[in-house]
């Protein structure tokens, strides 16, 4: 097990993210990035960063959205990359060194709710699906809003509710049939769709601190692998049905069950060249107050 920082307060998720998870994660990098290409697109568009800004990526995890920061920022700007797993920001660094954002790029790993940040020092702090996973998201709120500067910004984008989202409800669906519903978890649990409902997230911010909160909820799309059996594959290997497989671990023809189910509900995607899986998205905005 990776060593673990007395300063990390999420202990169970520097536990999940530096085993199984993280590695995956870190194998796929380029499907993961791919995948997610456009919404993050559209995430820069809300964060519109400026030259010369300082900016901190939260869960930057393999560095698509921190690599990015640190060109838009140029010379005169600098980013913080933070994330829990080892193997994510290792590949972060490997990236940016290739890439030459190294230069104004500093990847560590901190926990977002309990890092002793420097104060009032950034512009911007931004987050591709890198801040559902706090046991208590008001408390990293609170301290993440302490490393902006006055009127500094806030711009992440978290996943819809489960039932618009069919990349998770179909392989979470398949699962279930399987292998019965999983445990039943308090509402708002840490996990992916822990922000699904735009009213907790607005009480979680004003309750950090964070004015001005703007939740616009967008439709958007996820570029999938080109076929639908790469698609599934992924889906055995992150996500729901994965989580599911790795607490039940059932035998082979369960696990091949499970992938037939997958590539059903994912066909329909897959009738063009082209597939796109429709997405659900919270895109939130939000100030540290003046
Ligand atoms: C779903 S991944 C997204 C990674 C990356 N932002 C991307 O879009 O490719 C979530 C990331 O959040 C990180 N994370 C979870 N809890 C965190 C915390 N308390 N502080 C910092 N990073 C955290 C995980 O280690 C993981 O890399």
């Amino acid at each position: 097990m990776a060593e673990q920082p007395d300063t990390i307060a999420n202990t169970a998720q520097f536990e999940y993210w530096n085993a199984t998870a993280g590695d995956k994660w870190t194998e796929n990098q380029k499907v993961s990035d791919r995948l997610l290409s456009t919404l993050a697109e559209r995430l820069f568009q809300h964060a519109a960063i400026q030259p010369g800004e300082m900016v901190m990526d939260i869960g930057c995890g393999t560095g698509a959205t921190a690599l990015f920061a640190a060109r838009a920022v140029g010379p005169d700007g600098g980013v913080l990359g933070i994330d829990l797993s080892h193997a994510m920001l290792g590949l972060a660094r490997t990236r940016a060194e290739a890439g030459g954002e190294a230069a104004n790029l500093v990847l560590e790993i901190a926990d977002a709710q309990s890092h002793a940040f420097a104060q009032g020092t950034f512009d911007l702090l931004q987050s591709r699906f890198g801040v559902m996973f706090f046991d208590d998201p008001t408390a990293a709120f609170a301290n993440l809003l302490g490393a902006l500067r006055p009127g500094g910004r806030l711009c992440f984008v978290c996943w819809g509710p489960l039932a618009k989202n069919p990349w998770f409800k179909i392989p979470r669906d398949a699962a279930v049939k399987f292998l019965g519903p999983p445990k039943a978890a308090p509402p708002h649990a840490p996990g992916p769709l822990a922000f699904s409902d735009t009213d907790y997230v607005d009480r979680i911010l004003s309750a950090a601190g964070f004015a001005e909160i703007q939740i616009n909820t967008e439709a958007s799309e996820l570029v999938p692998p080109s076929t639908v059996a790469d698609a599934a594959t992924g889906a055995l290997s992150r996500g729901p049905a994965a989580r599911m497989i790795g607490v039940h671990k059932p035998p082979p023809e369960t696990v091949a069950a499970i992938r037939a189910e997958i590539e059903r509900g994912l066909s329909p995607y897959y009738v063009t060249d082209n597939p796109r899986v429709p997405a659900y998205l919270h895109f939130v905005l939000a100030r540290r107050p003046e």
